[in-house]
């Protein structure tokens, strides 16, 4: 039987059942109770989403966070450090220092724990004076000056270069905290750095605790766990500033205690490495994502790829069920879906557009060769985006985590989780379907 009311389309066969309510699918319930009837997931736009609005010299940014459970406890403190540290890093230019970002929750949260209402987050510009900032008829080539004149038919680069800014990833990196606030629920922590500024390339483990590794990376300016590496990035950032040029690098990001199954294969916009790539490569200035071994892997043969698997009973009540790998070369993805390691994604990000010696430009008013205008800007941004893709990363586990266990509430959403944990580890031996 096929029924449609309203919204709410409801088919039920024999041995499935599927609901969509408006355009969020919501898997109805999960859990033991349930296991007999469980819904078959049809996923469709997901859950949890957000958007952001504002301009770098706008009165604020905004962050509006949709589809996030009621019940998560919010750390503002997790939040607002997140945003400093997006703030910090060597090498950043004097916005940074007029600006002091924090996020002001607006709606969405109630005594400090969300209440499945949308959650929309402010962080004030002090510098704010959009209307009174000066015209750009000189593009800058690598910003989106150009371009956006172009397509916006203005001589004016203003307007386009105020909304392209990475002054916008404060929203995110906002969004993505939020959303760690709900992953730590369930043990899933994440960690950002930097590992290559210009030709400096560091070393960093990929079997240390999530911790260790923190304190190691928050000691130096580089954001860099490998502190002589940071030594030597900070020198060629340096000199950069002197040579009144920018330097690039690479950024990398670990996730720990994701469980299996988190994304799908049955859809292309499900696969969670498609997500990711996405969310990564959409953070501005970033020009090339890897996951796992990356572009390395297509010089290896298979036999040096792949990773080895093996059960250690031992490790069944982690994340991993007990499946081991014997090299992580697929950053914890196979098919677009989490195989219980950790992820590991990689982000190139090209030196910074606006450098003080200028490069050759147009003027758009009189279309002849000049130098490009020069705005306030960083010489280097690359330890500020380990904390956008970081926090940007965070967002897109917690969507397609969401995807998988839903829940109007985090009770909800937890006793999916548990559910499908528990019937994950007691497949073993007993055929291939859960009852
Ligand atoms: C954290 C961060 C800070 C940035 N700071 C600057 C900056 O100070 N000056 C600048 O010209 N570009 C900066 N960018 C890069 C530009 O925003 C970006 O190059 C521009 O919007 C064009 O987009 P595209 O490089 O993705 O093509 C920064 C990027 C990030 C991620």
């Amino acid at each position: 039987m096929i029924g449609e009311v309203d919204n709410l389309t409801v088919a039920t066969g024999l041995d499935f059942e599927l609901v969509r309510i408006d355009r969020h699918f919501r898997s109805i319930r999960a859990g033991p109770l349930n296991a007999r009837r469980r819904p078959k997931p049809i996923y469709n736009t997901p859950m949890l989403d957000y958007r952001t609005a504002g301009e770098s010299h706008g009165q604020a940014l905004i962050a509006l966070v949709e589809g996030i459970p009621a019940g998560v406890p919010i750390a503002l403190d997790v939040i607002n450090g997140e945003l400093t540290r997006r703030q910090g890093g060597y090498g950043r230019g004097g916005r940074m220092k007029i600006e002091r970002d924090q996020v002001n929750i607006l709606s969405g949260v109630r005594r400090g724990v969300t209440i499945g209402s949308p959650v929309a987050m402010q962080i004030a510009n002090k510098d704010f004076r959009l209307d009174e900032a000066p015209p750009l008829h000189r593009p800058r080539p690598g910003h989106a000056d150009l371009a956006g004149s172009l397509k916006w038919l203005t001589n004016d680069c203003r307007e386009t270069l105020e909304r392209a800014s990475a002054r916008e990833t404060a929203a995110r990196v906002a969004a993505g905290a939020l959303a760690r606030c709900l992953l730590r629920e369930f043990g899933i922590d994440l960690i950002g750095y930097v590992v290559r500024i210009g030709e400096v390339v560091a070393a960093v483990p990929f079997d240390f605790p999530i911790p260790e590794l923190r304190s190691a990376r928050d000691a130096n300016e580089a954001y860099c766990p490998d502190q002589s590496a940071a030594s030597a990035m900070i020198e060629v950032i340096r000199r950069a500033k002197i040579e009144k040029d920018t330097v690039g690098g690479v950024v990398e990001v670990q996730v720990h205690g994701v469980p299996p199954g988190v994304g799908s294969c049955m859809r292309w916009q499900d696969k969670l490495d498609g997500r990711l790539m996405q969310a990564v490569g959409s953070v501005q200035a970033i020009k090339g994502v890897e996951i796992g071994l990356g572009f390395a892997a297509a010089e290896r043969p298979g036999s040096k790829v792949h990773d080895e698997i093996d059960f250690d009973p031992k490790l069944r009540p982690t994340s991993s069920l007990g499946f081991t790998r014997r090299s992580n070369n697929a950053g914890g993805l196979e098919g677009g879906m989490t195989n219980g390691q950790p992820i590991v994604v990689r982000a190139a990000m090209k030196p910074i557009s606006t450098l003080l010696r200028g490069m050759d430009s147009v003027n758009l008013l009189t279309r002849q060769s000049e130098r490009s205008d020069y705005e306030r800007s960083d010489v280097c941004s690359v330890p500020a985006a380990s904390v956008v893709v970081e926090n940007v990363v965070a967002f897109e586990i917690a969507r397609s985590f969401l995807d998988k266990f839903a829940g109007d509430t985090l009770k909800e959403t937890r006793a999916a989780y548990d559910y499908y944990l528990q019937s994950a580890r007691s497949l073993g031996g007993m055929g291939s379907t859960i009852e």
